[in-house]
C-alpha cells in the first residue's frame, strides 16, 4: 500500500504518521507514506495556493492549478483512489475504509479554506470525503484519520491482528466494554463471567453487550444490521 498526501502543512501530517504503529509500519517498509508540499507545484514566485472566491464572500478558495499539477505528477497513470478532504464530502465509515484498504494506492489532497475550486475536483477526479459532521481548520487531521484507519487494517500493522476483527464497527456493531486488572477497583468488581474462564459464555456476554450498546447508542447502526437468530436470543438474554 502506498499513500500520497498533498498538503500545505506537511509537518501536521508527517508527525502523527511517524508515531506508534503507523510509524513502525512505515519504518519497517510495511507500507509507504509520501507527503508532498502543495507549494512545490505552484509556478509563481510567491507560491500562492489560494485566491478569492468568484461571487464574493469571505474566505479563500484553493486554486485549481497547483492541485491538478500535483495530482498529475504524483499519480500520472491514475492508479490511486484520489480523495480530497472536505466537510461537505461523503461521510467516512468502516466500509469505505475497508474498501480503501483493499486497494494498492491512495492519494489524499488536504482541503483548506472555504474549499477547492470545483474544476480541480472534476479534472483530478477527486472523491470528497468528510470524517464527521463538524468543521476542522483544515483537512490535515482528516487525512491522518483516513490513513490511520486504512493502514491499521493491513496485515502486520497491528501487533495482534485478531483484534481488528473485534473492533467497534468491524461487524456493524460497537465493541463491547472491556476490563483489565485489578479485579476490584474502588469497590467495583469486574463482571464475574469475564473471570470464569468459560470461553463460550464470555463470547455470548460480549456479543450481548455489543448488541445492547449498539441499540442504545447507535440506533442508526442497529437498524441497518440483520440480526441472526443466535444474536436475537443472546440480546434477549443479555443482562447489563
Ligand atoms: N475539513 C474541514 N472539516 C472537515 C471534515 N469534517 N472532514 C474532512 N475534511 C474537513
Amino acid at each position: 500500500m502506498r499513500i500520497d498526501i498533498i498538503t500545505i502543512f506537511p509537518r501536521m501530517v508527517d508527525v502523527p504518521l511517524s508515531e506508534s504503529l503507523i510509524g513502525r509500519g512505515r519504518q519497517s517498509g510495511l507500507f509507504e507514506i509520501n507527503i508532498h508540499d502543495l507549494r512545490d507545484f505552484t509556478s509563481d514566485k510567491h507560491k500562492v495556493v489560494d485566491d478569492i472566491p468568484y461571487g464574493g464572500g469571505p474566505g479563500m478558495v484553493m486554486k485549481p492549478e497547483p492541485i491538478v499539477a500535483a495530482v498529475n505528477a504524483i499519480d500520472p497513470d491514475n492508479k490511486a483512489v484520489r480523495i480530497v478532504t472536505s466537510a461537505g464530502g461523503q461521510l467516512l465509515n468502516q466500509e469505505i475504509v475497508s474498501d480503501l484498504a483493499a486497494g494498492e494506492r491512495i492519494l489524499i489532497v488536504c482541503g483548506h479554506y472555504k474549499g477547492v475550486d470545483q474544476r480541480a475536483i472534476e479534472i483530478a477526479k477527486l472523491r470528497e470525503v468528510s470524517i464527521g459532521d463538524y468543521v476542522l481548520t483544515g483537512g490535515e487531521y482528516a487525512a491522518v484519520v483516513i490513513a490511520d484507519a486504512v493502514l491499521r487494517l493491513l496485515p502486520g500493522t497491528m501487533r495482534d491482528f485478531g483484534s481488528a476483527a473485534e473492533d467497534s464497527h468491524f461487524s456493524g456493531l460497537l465493541g463491547p466494554i472491556e476490563y483489565t486488572r485489578p479485579e476490584i477497583f474502588e469497590n467495583r468488581r469486574v463482571p464475574e463471567i469475564l473471570i470464569s474462564g468459560h470461553h463460550e459464555k464470555i463470547r455470548c456476554w460480549r456479543l450481548g453487550n455489543a448488541l445492547f450498546r449498539t441499540r442504545e447508542r447507535r440506533p442508526d447502526l442497529f437498524a441497518k444490521r440483520d440480526l441472526s437468530q443466535d444474536e436475537i436470543k443472546i440480546l434477549g438474554e443479555y443482562v447489563s
